[in-house]
This record gives structure tokens, C-alpha cells and sequence, in this order.
């Protein structure tokens, strides 16, 4: 039987087929997340069998590379690995260790093949152990040809579209003891209420649309993450009252680009249209979202952000480049003038709010005039920070077959100079509000100092203040006394 008989997935590459003949075939819920609720009980009596065997818990490992999205799908596959009958371990001496990957630079896969070699060895010691790896980097046909011919020791692989069937997945490899494989190219599917084990009890993140569709030339996510999927409208929120029924106070909206988000539904809505509705949840206390493309930021959001009582004072707005000549090659749709004006329309709006980007240094073409624009654009802006990266070669991406690729040297010494400039600016800007009183979400004893405990302001600066752990979770006023560059110590207000 075929992985894919009950999916609307497109293809799958290397599918391991199971003989699944204890399992009445009547009995196997076809509908989602019926299914996967039947996979894990089947889960849990197998981790009991062995767990009996052993005479302890078997305990799961996650190890999440790269963004927000994909520690937000780690909260889902971990709330599933829990059902499944798994304790949480602490560290890769686990029974059950995933390894939630990115691909964006190659960077994070090199540092993933190097890990491998590490749970190998561990393995070795413990044959109970499997290991098991997701996320964008297994949507690179290459990179499962590599493992399935190189790192046979590897027990499970899936992609980013079929995050929901880790327990069918897991189950499959109980059953046959082999390598299960099951990559999609794409799917219009998203399953609801499955499990999720969230890391803070009082913020989540919350998933508004799946996939990317601007195709950026530099960038692999298009590739790996599909085309662009909103979830409906009721279905978020719906998830939002839930999320703040069991004691959540700030949600992120997640997207690759939460700005065209509804595009695509049977019944259009705006992002800005989803913020006013998401505002209405009674007890949600502050929205965040992450990513917006400015090609597509409106007015109507600028208008909404600007009279919102919940939506935090924050923005990540990802520059790129300041030349508009680069702009184009990187296919953004935006000039620098462009940018600059946009950013102008948001601080009137919105005067106290926060502006933060990406960077990248060193595209193909770059030239040293086409780098100090950046700079200008940054020092034009002044960002409270800036993630600054150095130009990687994403194969199959536009950019990757472009010509003049800027030498090594060359990127290294602009990209000093721009985390400089970053850095210098970002000590000036992030200390405006210090001598004032900021309302700050507690989250976690502080990890440096005892009797500390770490918060963040509605623009997303840290703030360490004496408090203890009964503050965690609850948003309190406290007075900044100093400035640190990127953080404040305070003290808390009655
Ligand atoms: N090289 C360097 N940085 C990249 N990013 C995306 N693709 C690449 C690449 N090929 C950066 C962009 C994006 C962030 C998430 O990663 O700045 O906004
Ligand atoms: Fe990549 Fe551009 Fe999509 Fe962002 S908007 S994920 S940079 S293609």
C-alpha cells in the first residue's frame, strides 16, 4: 500500500510501502485527524511494549534549525510524539531524536550533516534509539538521494508538507524496521487540531498561511515550502480563543508573507481585515506577526497597526539591499526609494513603533556602490536591529546561475562594515524609552542572574528586572533605569 492512497499530496520520492496486514483495513480512519488520533494510539502501545522491555520511559529529543515557523511546527510534532507515548528528554542521549531542519543557507546543512555523524555514534550505544529529520532541507531531492545512499543509519524522513503524520510515519518504521521515506512536492491540504506542545504556556505562534510565492531569486523557500496557503479565517481564530481559554496572552501570526495572506481564499479577505478580527478575541492581550514583504504592506494595515490596542509596537521589515538595481536582480518588487517612503508613511502612523529587517551582503553583481546604498538605507531607517547575512548559493535558485558572484574577501569586509553600522545604530535606537515606564510580558527567570526575571516590551526589547517566577506570564509595568545597547535593567512598578 502506497504512503499517499489517502492524501491529496503530489508525488513522493523513495515511499517505503508497509504491510500493514494486523490492521484491519475497515478500522483506519480515512478522515483527518482521526487518522493520525488512530496512529498514535497505535504508537503508544509500541513505545509501551518496548518502554516494559526496558523498564523505563522512552524519551524524544527535537532539534529545531532555522525560524519561527519551524519552532512552531516543533511545538506540533513534539504535542504528537507526547500522544504517541514518549517523555520529553533533554538532550540527543534520547530514544527518539528529530532533527526539524532549514535550508535557506547552506550553512544550516552543512551543520546538519555534521551533527549526523555525532547521533550515529550514539546510536551504536543505544539500538533502541531512531533518528529521524524534517523541515525544508528534505524537500532537496539531492539531499535524501545523499542520505538514503550515505546515511542508511537514519530511520525516518519527511518533509515540510506532512508535519501532521509523524505518527503514521513512525508507525511505519515500527512495522518494517526499515528506512521510511515520504517527501511531497506540494499539497493544498491543512490538517486542524492535531496535538501541539507549546514551550510557553502565555505565547504561542499561530500558523495564518503556509508556503512563499514570490520567489525572491536569491531564496530556496518557494522550492521547499510550496505555493501560498491562507487557513480560514474562522479556523485561526478559532485557535486564538482556544490558545487564550488555556491562559495565552500573545499570539505571532506566521507566514512567509503574512501581506498577501486571504489572497487565496474562496472568500477573499485582507491581513489587515484578519488583525481587526483577531483583536476583537476577548482576554488575547498583544498580536504579533512575522514576516511582511513591503511590496505588499497597505495603507489598511498601516491604519490598523496604527489603532490597535493589542498589535505590538514592532515591525520586521526585510530590506535586503538598498540598491534598487540589486532589488530588481533579487526580484522584490520595491525600489530603495520606495522602501524609504513606506518606512517614512509607518513611523507617522505609527511614531513609537520598532522597525527591524534582513540584510544580505554580497549578491551576485554587488558592487561597492550598490553596498554603501545599503548602508544609507540603514543608517536612513535606523533599524533597532538588523539580521545581516552573507550571500548563500541556494542550487536551482535564479541567482545561483547568475554571473559575477562578489569574491569571498570581498563580502566578508562589507559585511563587517554593515554589522558595525548595524550594531552602533541599534546602541542608540534601542535605548530611547530608558527612564520611562513600559508594560513588559514576563517569560522566563533570567538565565544569568538569580532573583532576575526576563520580559519583553511590546517592541520586542528585553528588559531584566528583580521579580520571581510567579511573574512569568503576566504583563507588568516596569521602570527602565539603564540602558544595555540591546536590553534595559528595571525595576518593577507596584
Ligand atoms: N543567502 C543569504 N541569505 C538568505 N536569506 C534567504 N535566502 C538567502 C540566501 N540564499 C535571508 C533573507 C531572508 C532571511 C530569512 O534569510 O534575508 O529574509
Ligand atoms: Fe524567500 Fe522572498 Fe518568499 Fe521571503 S518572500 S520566503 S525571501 S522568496
Amino acid at each position: 500500500m502506497d504512503l499517499h492512497t489517502n492524501d491529496s499530496s503530489e508525488s513522493a520520492a523513495g515511499v517505503f510501502v508497509s504491510d500493514k496486514c494486523q490492521i484491519p483495513v475497515g478500522g483506519i480512519p480515512q478522515q483527518e485527524p482521526d487518522r493520525q488520533q488512530y496512529y498514535m494510539a497505535l504508537c503508544r502501545q509500541k513505545v509501551q511494549e518496548i518502554s516494559d522491555k526496558l523498564g523505563r520511559p522512552l524519551t524524544c529529543f527535537i532539534s529545531t534549525f532555522g525560524c519561527q515557523m519551524n519552532a512552531h511546527d516543533s511545538e506540533k510534532l513534539l504535542g504528537i510524539l507526547l500522544e504517541a507515548g514518549f517523555v520529553e528528554g533533554t538532550s540527543e542521549e534520547s530514544d527518539f531524536v528529530l532533527y526539524n531542519t532549514c535550508t535557506v543557507r547552506e550553512n544550516a546543512n552543512l551543520r546538519v550533516y555534521g551533527r549526523l555523524g555525532y547521533l550515529h555514534s550514539l546510536k551504536k550505544k543505544n539500538p533502541h534509539m531512531m533518528i529521524a529529520l524534517c523541515g525544508c532541507m528534505m524537500q532537496e531531492p539531492e539531499v535524501v538521494e545523499k542520505l538514503k545512499k550515505s546515511y542508511r543509519f537514519v530511520d525516518l524522513i519527511f518533509g515540510t508538507h506532512n508535519v501532521y503524520k509523524l505518527a503514521e510515519l513512525l508507525e511505519q518504521r515500527f512495522e518494517t524496521g526499515k528506512m521510511v521515506i515520504d517527501i511531497w512536492k506540494g499539497t493544498d491540504k491543512i490538517v486542524e487540531d492535531l496535538p501541539s506542545e507549546r514551550k510557553y504556556t502565555f505565547k504561542s505562534g499561530v500558523n495564518i498561511m503556509f508556503g512563499c510565492n514570490n520567489f525572491c531569486s536569491y531564496c530556496i523557500v518557494p522550492y521547499v515550502r510550496g505555493r501560498e496557503r491562507s487557513r480560514a479565517p474562522e479556523d485561526i481564530i478559532r485557535e486564538i480563543e482556544e490558545l487564550v481559554k488555556n491562559g495565552v496572552v500573545e499570539i505571532m501570526l506566521l507566514g512567509q508573507n503574512v501581506n498577501s495572506y486571504g489572497k487565496n481564499l474562496e472568500s477573499p479577505i485582507t491581513f489587515a481585515e484578519l488583525l481587526r478580527r483577531v483583536e476583537r478575541i476577548e482576554g488575547l492581550k498583544r498580536i504579533r506577526f512575522m514576516t511582511s514583504h513591503p511590496k505588499d504592506l497597505s495603507d489598511e494595515l498601516i491604519e490598523v497597526m496604527a489603532s490597535s490596542k493589542k498589535i505590538c509596537r514592532h515591525l520586521h521589515l526585510p530590506l535586503q539591499s538598498g540598491s534598487s538595481e540589486i532589488l530588481k536582480k533579487m526580484n522584490r518588487h520595491y525600489t530603495k526609494e520606495q522602501y524609504l517612503e513606506l518606512t517614512e508613511r509607518i513611523r507617522k502612523a505609527v511614531p513609537d513603533i520598532s522597525l527591524t529587517t534582513d540584510i544580505i551582503v554580497g549578491f551576485p553583481g554587488e558592487t561597492e556602490e550598490d553596498f554603501e546604498e545599503t548602508l544609507e538605507v540603514v543608517r536612513k531607517v535606523r533599524y533597532d536591529s538588523a539580521f545581516t547575512f552573507i550571500y548563500s548559493k541556494r542550487t536551482g535558485t535564479p541567482a545561483a546561475a547568475m554571473e559575477n558572484q562578489v569574491p569571498e574577501e570581498v563580502v566578508k569586509e562589507r559585511f563587517d562594515r554593515l554589522l558595525a553600522e548595524v550594531q552602533a545604530i541599534s546602541a542608540q535606537v534601542c535605548g530611547r524609552d530608558v527612564h520611562t515606564v513600559q508594560e513588559v510580558l514576563v517569560e522566563e527567570p533570567d538565565s544569568h542572574v538569580e532573583g532576575l526575571v526576563t520580559g519583553r516590551m511590546s517592541n520586542n526589547t528585553i528588559v531584566h528586572f528583580p521579580g520571581g517566577k510567579e511573574l512569568i506570564g503576566k504583563i507588568v509595568k516596569v521602570y527602565l533605569k539603564e540602558s544595555k545597547g540591546f536590553y534595559y535593567m528595571g525595576s518593577l512598578v507596584d
